[in-house]
């Protein structure tokens, strides 16, 4: 499209709040979403838009900075601006993730022998007491006296969550609450029942990969909001959701996979504010809320006096404070919504499995288990961003405050060739990509640090010689072919 099909298209951009190339930038973005701007397709030069708009041309600038920044466009010398190549979220047409996804290693007990880096887990459990993971005799036994079916959960345990909910920020009551596998499965119960196919759910530009894998699944649609290091830009997203009025939102509200930010109070604050006036589900994923090395555990959603908001679906999970193998989570949701979350549930499963119920319980009775997990947690990250800052120092990131990534920046325009090389070196890893919807982030590695120590430090062995023998290899060179 040339300028003045441009300005034909974007019709009355302008009238929104806020700063106007933030409008402008907005508004080419969903031109871009829709496909109307191609991918590789040149974008007129500041100038000349600027005069087809009538608007200044640094607003124009600033505007394509913006897209820049979200990776939607790209400038080259000689070539000028243009859609970038993977502007858009991909359609997928089957709803099984590809291999090369983050389950790789834990499909079929591994389709490799490599030490998985792909998925965020915890692995072992030896920080934690063992009487912990034995079932108590006497709970044990009242339970097979009876059939063991508890679609919604096992009684006691929903109280148990409901304390613990109340306790950490959030006002809730037993029927408040819904047992589920997983959060995993928390967030695939709300999604099937509050977004319809072809529907857009806003979700972070950078997100929980799983979620997208969701999303495509269930044929939705997502559209991207930016993140930094405190989380989520509030403002944005407000805008966001004002503007495409999508009729479910997915956040992590609390500490952010992949990044380990954690929302800082005051966005928090402003964030429950703007949530009172959407239309839309928020669906908040807290299943890392307990995972915090350097900052106290962030609030949930919920009003000063700890009311929850009626459109706030949240979830948890014991995956990561006690292990994922016992496969328990749940959603926190106001008590009409956990009814249906509940009845659709038992269409799928009739129950979570009681034994893991009755032991996660006790593990919420005693509370010590977060506690033991963040000392265990914070000596496996020291131990992987120690070992990379000393064996890799091209590679680059932040130590994170949380959760249970790093988040790694390599020198390099795509990091898929090193990670054919890793697997040779006997690591699978997983592109930054997976982490993005829009399909950027393709120089970045999302490193998990659940691994114990002496695996990590194997890892960032294997991938110091990986990397040496990478930077051995030739450069490709898309203007003089191979160099070198
Ligand atoms: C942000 C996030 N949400 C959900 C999950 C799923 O966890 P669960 O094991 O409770 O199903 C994970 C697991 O890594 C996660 O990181």
């Amino acid at each position: 499209m040339d300028e003045h099909e441009i300005a034909e298209s974007l019709g009355s951009w302008g009238t929104e709040d806020g700063p106007i190339y933030l409008t402008l930038a907005d508004a080419l973005d969903e031109l871009i979403r829709a496909g109307r701007l191609a991918e590789g397709e040149r974008l007129p030069a500041e100038r000349r838009l600027s005069a087809a708009l009538h608007v200044s041309r640094g607003t124009v600038v600033a505007a394509y900075d913006e897209l820049r920044g979200r990776s939607r466009i790209v400038t080259r010398q000689g070539s000028g601006t243009t859609v970038a190549e993977h502007a858009r979220p991909v359609q997928r047409l089957d709803p099984v993730p590809p291999r090369g996804a983050i389950y790789d290693g834990m499909l079929d007990g591994g389709f490799d022998d490599l030490i998985d880096m792909r998925s965020a887990y915890w692995v072992g459990v030896d920080d934690l007491p063992p009487e912990a993971f034995e079932l108590p005799t006497k709970a044990w036994r009242e339970v097979l006296a009876g059939a063991g079916y508890h679609p919604c959960g096992y009684p006691p345990l929903r109280g148990l969550i409901a304390k613990h909910l109340t306790d950490s920020g959030i006002v809730t009551s037993p029927d408040e609450v819904l047992v589920t596998n997983g959060s995993q499965q928390a967030l695939a119960l709300a999604a099937q029942l509050y977004l319809g196919r072809d529907d857009l759910c806003v979700v972070e530009e950078l997100t929980y990969p799983a979620f997208i894998d969701l999303i495509a699944a269930l044929r939705g649609r997502l559209h991207t909001t930016p993140v930094d290091s405190e989380g989520v830009d509030v403002d944005l997203l407000d805008r966001a959701v004002r503007r495409v009025r999508p009729p479910m939102v997915y956040l992590m509200a609390g500490v952010h996979n992949p990044t380990g930010a954690v929302l800082c109070e005051e966005r928090r604050q402003r964030l429950v504010e703007y949530i009172e006036n959407w239309d839309a589900v928020v669906l908040d994923d807290r299943t890392l809320a307990e995972m915090v090395i350097d900052r106290p555990r962030p609030l949930p959603i919920a009003r000063p006096d700890g009311s929850a908001l009626d459109n706030v679906i949240s979830v948890g999970s014991t995956s990561k404070s006690t292990w994922g193998g016992l496969r328990i989570g749940w959603v926190r949701a106001e008590a009409g919504m956990v009814d249906r979350l509940s009845r659709l549930k038992a269409v799928m499963d009739l129950g979570s499995p009681i034994a893991s119920q009755v032991m996660v319980s006790e593990m919420l009775a005693r509370s010590e288990a977060p506690t033991l997990r963040r000392a265990e947690l914070e000596r496996r990250r020291d131990v992987l961003a120690r070992g990379l800052i000393n064996r890799l120092p091209e590679w680059r990131f932040d130590v994170p405050p949380a959760g249970l990534c790093l988040w790694v920046e390599l020198p390099v325009s795509d990091v898929s060739q090193f990670i054919s090389i890793a697997a040779r070196h006997g690591v699978g890893l997983v592109s930054g990509a997976a982490s993005s919807p829009d399909g950027g982030y393709r120089n970045y590695l999302r490193l998990p640090f659940g691994n114990r120590v002496e695996v990590l430090e194997d890892v960032v062995e294997r991938l110091a010689v990986a990397w040496a023998d990478h930077q051995k290899r030739p450069i490709r060179s898309a203007l003089y072919g191979v160099i070198g």
